[in-house]
């Protein structure tokens, strides 16, 4: 059986403010480029409780904090490593 990554991002106020929508764009086109879709459950997330570091996005159940444009790739490349 395919092995399959639970991905959220938090969609709390505070994360929205930090600019967690650019991000959400740029997870979703990954996810379809790298043809993992149906591997990746991507969903948006109440707040985490880390405000103040957001935004934060959970793969399974590791919250990474902090994520923006210029790390969010990398981060996907060792979050989803084992699946691709
Ligand atoms: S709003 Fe994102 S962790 Fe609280």
């Amino acid at each position: 059986m395919t092995q399959r990554i639970e991905m959220q991002i938090c969609l709390g106020s505070s994360c929205f403010s930090r600019g967690n929508k650019d991000v959400v764009m740029y997870i979703r086109d990954y996810l379809k480029k790298n043809h993992l879709e149906d591997k990746v459950i991507f969903k948006g997330a109440r707040c985490m409780g880390h405000c103040s570091n957001g935004p934060n996005l959970r793969i399974n159940e590791e919250i990474i904090e902090g994520i923006n444009l210029s790390r969010i790739e990398s981060i996907l490349e060792n979050g989803l490593a084992g699946i691709k």
